[in-house]
């Protein structure tokens, strides 16, 4: 969910040369009028750095350690963003290892956690070149890290995958880790959400941004991939598909197997670009009783082209040869602002592509359509950070669609923005998902006829058998 603000660092790239401008002629950062304090004076950077710090809030990660990252990251330096995050990895992982788990199983999870987040966020910054062997093993890094602190959960997730196919791709393999709030099924069939990431997010990244927040509730939380996102593409090479409900729906049939999943409580939530990709799958699997997008979204590819400068949008629509030319040149260069060349850098290896004309063309082809809006039949929630730059107005037009562009929908669509004063008026409210979750709770429990949530504070963390 990492889009920052491209608009701002844009507006200064201009004519068709697309002269790269000098650092120091961006407006310059200051914390006491940013919307939020920024741990780098490089936009895209600090955003990533955020999403980080705020995995703290729920086992992800520690504040002094990202606050340190923090002091070694170079702006406009994608290998120090690297360098800064590995070394950190690397220390967490030793400690998590040197950890007797019969002795104190706690400090192995948390450690082995840390890790796994600061990989990620090692390699979050390097797509731009797509043979760069980092991407496969930092990935391969993270995974094990995390797999070894799940084991440690009382209640570890279980990953499962599901036979999907596409139109596009043809038959793949949709990934999925299923969290029980309770254990044993001693609870019986719980209110279930599936959480999907964006962009860029992956699934766990997702467990302490999102699940801990259900679990702690007592609702079960499933995360979920598809082409496009990050283990997904890498384990099977397959970029960004436009029928996202292929993803979505096996998914579903596999939960509407499981004794401890309420199948008349179960809600699909998307983040961000997820925001797209969640109605997209729900038009076509009238099995959800809600949707939630955190962030509302129609088109990316709407989103973007707002934030590029006229002269490259101009490009994409009469010569794709020089808009290729264009869009690469940017990505590898370093004068140009991160947010520019990481969205684009990131886009071309998520769609699985060398051709940036393929990537926005293929981006603006995934898409909240009208025929999506007319066949959601299910309430929906539209959130929107206040102070999300990166994705301008599409909250609002999401909305606008979802009431006026089906049956009922006025009734059936609740919006909320997130105010920047609470501290929530980020991209997808980062760092403040309490607040995010309990507005989106709220509604929830009115779609579901008025239901209490159990107060599973062992869930926080590790669940607890007691
Ligand atoms: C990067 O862009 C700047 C400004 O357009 C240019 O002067 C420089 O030569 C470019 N660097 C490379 C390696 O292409
Ligand atoms: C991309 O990474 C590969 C593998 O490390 C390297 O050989 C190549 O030079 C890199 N390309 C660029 C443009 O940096
Ligand atoms: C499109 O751009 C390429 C690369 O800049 C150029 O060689 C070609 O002549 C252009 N084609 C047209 C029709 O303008
Ligand atoms: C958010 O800000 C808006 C505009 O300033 C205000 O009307 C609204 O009451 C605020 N909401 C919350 C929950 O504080």
């Amino acid at each position: 969910m990492a889009f920052s603000k491209i608009l701002v660092l844009c507006s200064s790239i201009t004519g068709l040369t697309l002269a790269a401008t000098e650092t120091t002629s961006w407006p310059l950062y200051s914390p006491t009028s940013a919307p939020m304090f920024q741990l780098s004076s490089d936009s895209q950077i600090a955003f990533y750095l955020a999403e980080t710090i705020g995995l703290s809030n729920w086992a992800g990660a520690n504040t002094g350690e990202v606050l340190r990252i923090a002091t070694q990251v170079v702006p406009n330096d994608f290998e120090s963003v690297y360098e800064a995050y590995y070394y950190m990895a690397e220390q967490l992982f030793s400690v998590a290892e040197s950890v007797d788990t019969t002795k104190d199983p706690v400090s192995a999870r948390e450690a082995y956690y840390h890790a796994a987040t600061y990989y990620r966020g090692a390699d979050f910054f390097l797509h731009g070149n797509q043979s760069d062997p980092r991407l496969d093993s930092l990935w391969d890094q993270q995974l094990d890290s995390f797999n070894k602190a799940n084991a440690l959960l009382n209640i570890p997730g279980e990953r499962f995958t599901v036979k999907a196919h596409s139109e596009t791709v043809g038959d793949y393999e949709a990934i999925g880790i299923f969290y029980a709030a309770y254990p044993d099924n001693c609870r019986g069939a719980r209110p279930t959400i599936m959480v999907g990431g964006g962009y860029d997010s992956s699934q766990e990244e997702s467990y302490h941004s999102t699940c801990a927040q259900l679990l702690s509730r007592g609702v079960n939380c499933v995360t979920y991939e598809g082409p496009g996102q990050p283990t997904v593409r890498r384990h099977q090479n397959l970029g960004f598909v436009a029928d996202w409900w292929s993803a979505a729906t096996p998914v579903v049939d596999y939960l509407s197997t499981r004794q401890d999943v309420d199948m008349s409580k179960l809600a699909l939530n998307g983040l961000s670009f997820g925001g797209i990709l969640a109605p997209i799958a729900a038009s076509r699997d009238s099995r959800y009783s809600a949707v939630i997008a955190i962030d509302g979204f129609h088109s990316a590819q709407d989103a973007f082209g707002q934030q590029f400068p006229a002269e490259l949008i101009h490009l994409f629509n009469t010569n794709a040869t020089a808009f290729d030319n264009a869009m690469n040149s940017i990505v590898a260069n370093s004068t140009y602002p991160s947010s520019l060349r990481w969205v684009i850098g990131y886009g071309l290896w998520a769609f699985d592509t060398k051709s940036p004309f393929d990537w926005f063309t293929r981006l603006g082809e995934i898409v909240m359509s009208p025929e999506v809006v007319r066949d959601l039949h299910m309430p929906v929630f539209v959130a929107k950070g206040q102070d999300d730059l990166s994705t301008l107005d599409q909250p609002e037009v999401a909305y606008k669609m979802l009431t006026t562009g089906r049956a009922n929908g006025e009734a059936l669509t609740h919006w909320h923005v997130f105010n920047t004063s609470m501290g929530a008026g980020e991209h997808c409210s980062l760092g403040a998902e309490s607040q995010l979750w309990q507005v989106t709770m709220e509604w929830l429990s009115d779609v579901w006829g008025g239901l209490s949530y159990a107060d599973n504070k062992p869930a926080y963390h590790g669940q607890s058998r007691e």
